[in-house]
């Protein structure tokens, strides 16, 4: 078996070396595979998720275009699904919400296959991984291991500027710093980390209205303005529903003031940590949160970068149902 998943490695080596590439977003190279654009080495772990993901029916898929909410969807999944225990939920306040899971390809980068079977059920998997790209198991509605998935979107212009922050304050020299003028040009032509925006979206959404049952779908606007409600909407979609003396004791507000941007971006641990990510790059923990506002783009788009954007979206939602 070790011998196939080497031989298998080596394939996916030959398979990414001949796929575009290009290097845009913080030097990393971005590679296009079946329509998105991925960061390669993110890219290995994808291929292999693919070929190697044992789902049961129980995990919990957390999945999101980077820069929509990750880091707030993960805390909240967590906070609900380990809520009741003692331990695990003051977790959160010690370790970076990305540390509590990270990224379920950042699992599969390396050839070796990993074990998840230690994981405590149910499994939350957070991936930036596309709809029709994740494992063919996941996926399969005839499957008894059909996984749950919750996605979470973010406007597209406040998506883009958070990126392109994002990018900047990892790329560690000045000249792998993009302007926002490029930033806007990369976005719209759909090449972006996991892009194109759109397509990323729209792939879940139309998997969410077609079996709402299995995917539900989330707007960051939404948890902003209404963040109670759709708690109590994630935590019954998750299995674990608040109940009604949970109502009366305040968890809700709980749950929704430990997430919040203000109590994360204030901890410790959020300040001054640092962390690996996938990609291999040391990234300060503080950089996962830097305003986190809705309509934060007008400080940052000229008219004329936001008309450009709004046009794409326009004309990439139309008649889909899904509006920002
Ligand atoms: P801004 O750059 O607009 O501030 P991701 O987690 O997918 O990388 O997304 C990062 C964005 O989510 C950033 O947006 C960040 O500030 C915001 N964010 C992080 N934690 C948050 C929280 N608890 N509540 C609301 N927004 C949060």
């Amino acid at each position: 078996e070790k011998y196939e998943e080497a031989v298998a490695y080596q394939h996916r080596r030959e398979e990414i070396s001949n796929l575009p590439v290009d290097s845009g977003w913080g030097n990393i190279p971005g590679r296009l595979y079946k329509g998105f654009w991925f960061p390669e080495p993110i890219l290995y772990g994808v291929l292999s998720l693919r070929r190697n993901f044992r789902p049961a029916p129980s995990d919990i898929f957390l999945a999101t275009c980077p820069k929509s909410g990750t880091t707030w969807l993960k805390a909240l999944a967590f906070v609900i699904c380990s809520r009741g225990s003692n331990g695990p939920q003051s977790m959160i306040l010690s370790r970076n919400p990305h540390d509590c899971y990270p990224n379920i390809e950042n699992f599969y980068i390396k050839p070796q296959v990993p074990d998840l079977d230690a994981m405590p059920s149910p499994r939350l998997m957070a991936t930036h991984t596309p709809y029709s790209l994740l494992p063919e198991s996941v996926r399969d509605e005839e499957s008894p291991s059909c996984c749950r998935i919750i996605y979470l979107c973010r406007e597209p212009k406040d998506t883009l500027v958070s990126t392109y922050h994002f990018a900047n304050g990892i790329s560690g020299s000045d000249e792998s710093m993009i302007s926002m003028a490029e930033a806007v040009e990369l976005f719209c032509k759909g090449h972006s980390p996991y892009g194109p925006v759109w397509e990323h979206q729209l792939e879940y959404w139309a998997e969410s209205r077609r079996r709402p049952d299995k995917v539900l779908f989330l707007k960051y606007e939404d948890l902003k303005a209404e963040p109670e409600a759709n708690v109590r909407m994630m935590a019954r979609f998750m299995g674990r529903p608040i109940t009604a003396e949970e109502e009366a004791d305040g968890t809700v507000a709980e749950i929704v003031g430990l997430c919040s941007f203000e109590k994360l971006s204030g901890l410790e641990v959020n300040r001054v940590g640092v962390r690996m990510n996938g990609s291999g790059r040391a990234i300060k923990n503080s950089l996962h949160f830097r305003k986190g506002k809705v309509g934060d783009w007008r400080e940052h788009l000229s008219p004329e970068m936001a008309d450009k954007v709004d046009a794409v979206t326009r004309d990439k939602l139309n008649g889909t149902g899904l509006s920002h």
